[in-house]
């Protein structure tokens, strides 16, 4: 018997500084449409997405993630999963109700601490009459091209102090471990998982933790259909003025062409097409390695991430930002000389 109880990465919350220039920037150079504004909280879709919203803009001091939502695969399965969580310490609790989905579960990963809530009810988008096209009942609105034109969320990466545990944890919900990348054996930096039988890419990547915090993340995703799109997409950022960051370019563990590029409010968020689609539910987590040129990270093997790609948010104190860069840099040089690596890493996707 198998048992996968999430259909879906739903939404994530994205908390901002400047949440006006970060809703503008959404909107007009990622390409986003606004469903709702409340409180103050922001709410987002990708043109193709049939939920409510998939983005939640939400002004808070620094950069960082709030809530993981998650749709399960049928009704009960949040119920299912309260069930086993209930007590434990990472039970948060129900939601009656919340814009965008009924009723909610929310509960903490173990070790990240990440804030994720399940729910099988959802409300739709509904366009209108300008928006919608009857020729097209596939799509819940007509095509758009503004922007980078983000067709739909894709995943989430954030940092873990405890990767396996985490990922043991995401595990007993139906998330299959596609592949990780080691910096010298049994020392993992990065991982994919998926909920998704059909997602040509991960819906969750975790990276490892070394700053002591808790609920940090590195970036979200966000889906165009081709990898020609991407491209076009760096050059709506260069004429928007948002500086790219990494890319274009092709990780090797999905096969996904990526550009990552910094939001108004200073969190990261990357563009990706391409890859392909792993249907299997057997699979085995394969390993690739980062010493010697990376090709999780670069399917060339032929280049690496900047220093600054390995920030996450919130930023740990000053010092301890300063320390966790220079170990990085270290790290590098280590991996790729073929010297024993320490604990800080390679990020692929
Ligand atoms: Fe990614």
């Amino acid at each position: 018997m198998s048992e996968v109880l999430l259909s879906q990465l739903a939404h994530v919350e994205l908390f901002s500084p400047k949440p006006e220039e970060t809703v503008n920037w959404m909107k007009e150079v990622l390409g986003l449409e606004e469903t709702t504004r409340e409180g103050q909280s922001v709410y987002l879709r990708g043109w193709a997405e049939w939920l409510h919203s998939s983005l939640i803009v939400t002004e808070a001091p620094e950069p960082g993630i709030g809530r993981i939502g998650w749709r399960t695969y049928g009704p009960g399965d949040a119920e299912i999963i309260a069930k086993r969580l209930d007590g434990t310490e990472e039970e948060v609790g129900w939601v009656d109700d919340w814009t965008g989905h009924g009723a909610t579960y929310q509960y903490r990963s173990p070790h990240g601490r990440h804030l994720h809530e399940v729910f099988w009810d959802v409300d739709l988008y509904q366009a209108p009459e300008d928006k919608f096209d009857p020729a097209m009942p596939n799509r819940p609105q007509k095509y758009v091209n503004r922007g980078a034109g983000a067709r739909y969320l894709d995943h989430i990466t954030f940092p873990s102090p405890n990767m396996k545990g985490d990922i043991d944890f995401y595990k007993q919900f139906g998330a299959r471990h596609t592949a990780q990348t080691e910096v010298e054996p049994g020392f993992t930096v990065f991982s994919t998982l998926t909920c998704n039988g059909i997602r040509s890419t991960h819906d969750v990547a975790i990276v490892p933790d070394f700053s002591g915090m808790t609920g940090r993340a590195h970036h979200l995703a966000f889906r165009v259909d081709q990898r020609l799109d991407v491209e076009r997409a760096a050059e709506a950022f260069i004429a928007a003025g948002t500086p790219i960051e990494f890319g274009p370019g092709v990780h090797g563990i999905d096969e996904i062409t990526y550009l990552y590029v910094r939001e108004p409010g200073g969190f990261r968020i990357e563009i990706n097409a391409g890859g392909w689609v792993n249907t299997m539910p057997d699979w085995e987590t394969r390993t690739y390695q980062a010493a010697g040129g990376n090709p999780g990270q670069s399917i060339y093997r032929n280049i690496e991430a900047p220093d600054g790609f390995y920030t996450a948010w919130p930023l740990p104190p000053e010092e301890a930002a300063d320390k966790e860069q220079a170990a990085i840099r270290d790290e590098k040089v280590a991996a790729f000389s073929g010297q024993k690596a320490s604990p800080e890493g390679f990020i692929d996707g």
